[in-house]
């Protein structure tokens, strides 16, 4: 850890714990795993801090969920090397082929028109470059040099936006208008970190198997591969515990990913998952609560017109009401605001992920533009809003007509 030594209280155990991250970093996500000795306890408090909705502080969230690395690039540049597999192979189409997402707006108008015009060579990796230099590339932030004339990428990092925005398609399909908070149910996230050559054959098989829109926040840490969908950060200003199994607050959840996962640079300490990193300066921390104002003022896309029926829909909120909503509360459509949370086999989840977290137990979902981001379930496991029906009727052996069913599907499609 070469870089961001403390100004100030510069100590023997931060030091012991630096060198240790950088270990994590080359050994945990790309190499091998890291012993965590897991405790007993309750979400570390300290993460969620009072912040305000202004529209400065928004603004300033915005740019921190759309551009902000904290300095994950001294993993996914120095570590990974993703800058050179870029660079070398990474054409626009093969950007797209996994997913990846084009910012129209960040694309000057001359640019546009030759892109139209299909006088923009899309299987070259020198156009990958110009994007990421237009900072177009959704996710992606892009340091690019000229170096021996040429254009040249020197340094690679993520963000928030990679997994949690996708576009509006309105230029061309993977190329439109930013739709931050819908997550990217294209991404091949697995597929990405796959490429880089610092990945060992047995660890990129793993990362091969996940597949689009999902990823394993923890596999880094236990080696256990139960890749989990990406899920909308929309629509979560009154919920109070977010992910699958509520692990926390939002703040709490931004930080566990930024840190851990994004490999910025920051603090964070979990004992109940036997975690603790310490980086100077914490560039993670004063961005929190911007954040999560930015994050809270994201609405649900409402459903395209005509996607689905009404009338069958008012049906369906009948149906609901009497058979979803004991957990899927009217309001906040989750009980876990008051503590509530439920084990695998009350909606016949599978454990296999509860298991690797905190809480042993799964969050009731709070609904919430769901005609964006099928498959449903931590784990993808229903393809469609029919088969989360079926599936319900089958596990909870409601006995629901066919009628029904459609209704409720309807019901689902208009949330
Ligand atoms: C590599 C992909 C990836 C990146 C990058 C990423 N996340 Fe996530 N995010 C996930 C996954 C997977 C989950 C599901 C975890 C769970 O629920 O256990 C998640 C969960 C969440 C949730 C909880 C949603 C809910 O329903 O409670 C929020 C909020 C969130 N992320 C925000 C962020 C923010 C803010 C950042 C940037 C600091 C970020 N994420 C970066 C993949 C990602
Ligand atoms: C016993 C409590 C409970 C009941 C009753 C219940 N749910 Fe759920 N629901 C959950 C939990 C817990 C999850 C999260 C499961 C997971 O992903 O592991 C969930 C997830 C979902 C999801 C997935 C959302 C997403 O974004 O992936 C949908 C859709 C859903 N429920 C609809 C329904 C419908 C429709 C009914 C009634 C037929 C219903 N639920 C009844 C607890 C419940």
């Amino acid at each position: 850890m070469s870089t961001g030594l403390p100004q100030t209280r510069l100590n023997t155990r931060t030091i012991v714990v630096a060198v240790t991250l950088g270990v994590m970093a080359i050994g945990g996500a790309i190499g091998g795993c890291v012993a965590r000795q897991p405790g007993a306890g309750s979400t570390p408090t300290g993460f969620d801090v009072p912040g305000d909705m202004s529209p400065q502080t928004l603004a300033e969230g915005q740019r921190v969920f759309r551009f902000e690395t904290f300095n994950d690039e001294k993993f996914w540049t120095d570590t990974a090397r993703m800058h050179e597999v870029v660079q070398t192979s990474v054409s626009p189409n093969t950007a797209l082929s996994v997913g990846l997402k084009v910012d129209a707006e960040a694309i000057p108008a001359d640019v546009a028109a030759a892109i139209k015009a299909g006088q923009v060579d899309l299987t070259s990796p020198a156009t990958t470059v110009t994007l990421l230099k237009l900072n177009a590339v959704v996710g992606l932030k892009g340091t690019v040099s000229t170096v021996g004339g040429r254009d040249t990428l020197v340094r690679l990092g993520v963000t928030c936006a990679l997994c949690h925005s996708t576009v509006d398609n309105s230029f061309a399909r993977g190329i439109g208008r930013r739709i931050d908070g819908a997550p990217n149910v294209d991404l091949n996230v697995g597929a990405i970190i796959a490429l880089s050559p610092a990945i060992t054959p047995a660890r990129k098989a793993v990362y091969g198997s996940w597949g689009p829109g999902k990823y394993d926040p923890r596999f880094n840490f236990d080696g256990k591969s139960t890749p989990l969908v990406l899920p909308p950060a929309y629509g979560l200003a009154a919920i109070r515990n977010e992910t699958f199994t509520a692990e926390g607050p939002i703040s709490y959840w931004n930080a566990y990913v930024a840190i851990t996962q994004m490999h910025g640079q920051g603090n964070f300490s979990d004992p109940r998952l036997g975690i603790h990193i310490r980086q100077s300066p914490d560039l993670v921390a004063p961005r929190l609560a911007a954040l999560r104002a930015y994050q809270h003022s994201l609405q649900p896309p409402p459903p395209p017109a005509g996607s689905f029926d009404a009338a069958a829909a008012a049906r369906g909120r009948l149906v609901f009401n009497a058979r979803c909503a004991s957990c899927h509360i009217g309001g906040t459509g989750t009980d876990n605001n008051s503590g509530v949370l439920h084990d695998p086999s009350e909606t016949g989840m599978n454990a296999a992920y509860a298991m690797r977290t905190a809480n042993k137990r799964y969050r009731t979902t709070p609904l919430r533009g769901l005609w964006q981001h099928p498959p449903y379930f931590h784990d993808g496991s229903a393809a469609t809003l029919d088969a989360v029906v079926a599936h319900y009727n089958r596990v909870r052996n409601l006995r629901l007509s066919a009628a029904q069913q459609q209704d409720l599907v309807q019901y689902l499609k208009s949330l």
